[in-house]
């Protein structure tokens, strides 16, 4: 059977300041699509990570449909306006237009789809991060799908062996999508090249090679692009199935250990450790570090099983503790070098209006 899993993120008002959502917001968005979702979902779990709040939908309705993107849009509507009601910051953060017009792509809310046949023990681990961008899977996806070193698979199971093909897209580009499809391993140095500017760079989809079947799905938002100016990072949200010939669970898990520097943090400007966490957990020091989060569900006939939280496992204490101190190790040199964001990516205009009223007072000697 042909099933649909949509998962739309979105920031719609957070408690002192981009910390984490108020349980009565989280509670409006899961109580609306509980009552109007009836028809249409097969199933929905909300969850949260930060200050921002997701929605994974399972249906029968194929991807970008209009019916599930509007209920999305409508739950988040409902909930920033219990933001709204109840003074939270930034209530409708991420709601950057004001109607609904088919799609939710380009209106703010982050989204990452897949429509696929259900395998017989379908699993699938859906990610969450707050306070960095899309670009931030390019290390841990290249790590699991196509480096030996990461992902065994690669080398013990035939199927995976033949390899996978991941889609990247060039965010920078606004008129259209931009997108490359290279094949690992084959393209290795090529994916690398792109992959290495997290910024620029993004995977959208990986599909298997043996079977054409899609691995994953990433979003790809960026808000600056749709709001021509600062409205907060882009927080991304993918979907991963895995299992017989895609990576193990543990295949997928295991390059987040290297808690990589990733844009993002303080005011979406710096650089900082992406940090595992347990579902829900908020941020907190200089508003970050950047956090993931991770759900293991099992689905059958489109219906989820509970979760498994992922990174609550007490091994990720410990990486926890090293994500901490890498944290600590770069904010120690404050705005200098590579702390913060290079100039083209800083998402306040401080810094480029300070230089600009400089130049007249600079001279040639
Ligand atoms: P199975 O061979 O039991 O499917 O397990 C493979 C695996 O996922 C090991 O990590
Ligand atoms: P969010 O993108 O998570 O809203 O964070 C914005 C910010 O500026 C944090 O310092
Ligand atoms: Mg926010
Ligand atoms: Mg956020």
């Amino acid at each position: 059977m042909k099933i649909t899993l949509s998962t739309i993120k979105a920031d719609v008002g957070s408690v002192g300041g981009h910390l984490c959502p108020s349980p009565e917001v989280v509670a409006r968005v899961r109580e609306y699509l509980e009552r109007e979702g009836g028809g249409l979902l097969i199933d929905h779990y909300v969850t949260q990570v930060g200050d921002d709040i997701c929605l994974l939908l399972s249906h029968r309705e194929g991807v970008g449909n209009h019916e599930v993107h509007r209920l999305a849009w409508e739950a988040f509507r409902v909930g920033a306006r219990v933001a709204k009601e109840e003074g939270l910051y930034g209530a409708g953060q991420d709601l950057l237009k004001s109607a609904f017009s088919g799609n939710v792509r380009g209106l703010g809310p982050g989204v990452a789809e897949m429509e696929f046949e259900e395998r017989p023990g379908e699993a699938i681990l859906l990610l969450l991060a707050d306070k960095t961008s899309p670009g931030a899977y390019n290390l841990p996806f290249y790590l699991a799908f196509a480096d030996p070193m990461y992902c065994s698979g690669l080398i013990l199971s035939p199927k995976m062996g033949k390899g996978f093909a991941f889609t990247i897209m060039d965010v920078a580009h606004t008129e259209a999508d931009r997108v490359i499809e290279l094949s690992a391993p084959e393209d290795l140095y090529d994916i690398a090249t792109l992959l290495r500017d997290p910024d620029r760079f993004v995977i959208e989809k990986i599909r298997s090679r043996a079977t054409g079947e899609q691995a994953v799905a990433c979003s790809t938002t960026r808000l600056h692009n749709i709001a021509g100016r600062y409205v907060g990072k882009d927080d991304p949200v993918a979907l991963v199935r895995v299992q017989r010939d895609f990576p193990a669970i543990g295949e997928v898990l295991a390059p987040f250990a290297l808690a990589p520097y990733v844009p993002g943090f303080m005011r979406g400007s710096h650089y900082g450790p992406l940090m595992p966490v347990p579902e829900g957990t908020p941020v907190s020091f200089f508003d970050g570090p950047p956090v993931v989060m991770g759900l293991a569900f099992s689905i059958h006939s489109g219906t989820l099983t509970d979760p498994v939280d992922v990174f609550a496992h007490t091994f990720w204490d410990h990486i926890r503790q090293g994500a901490a101190e890498k944290a600590l190790e770069l904010r120690r040199q404050g705005f200098y070098g590579p702390a913060m964001l290079p100039f083209a990516e800083l998402e306040y205009t401080g810094i480029m209006e300070r230089l600009e009223a400089l130049e007249e007072r600079f001279f040639l000697r």
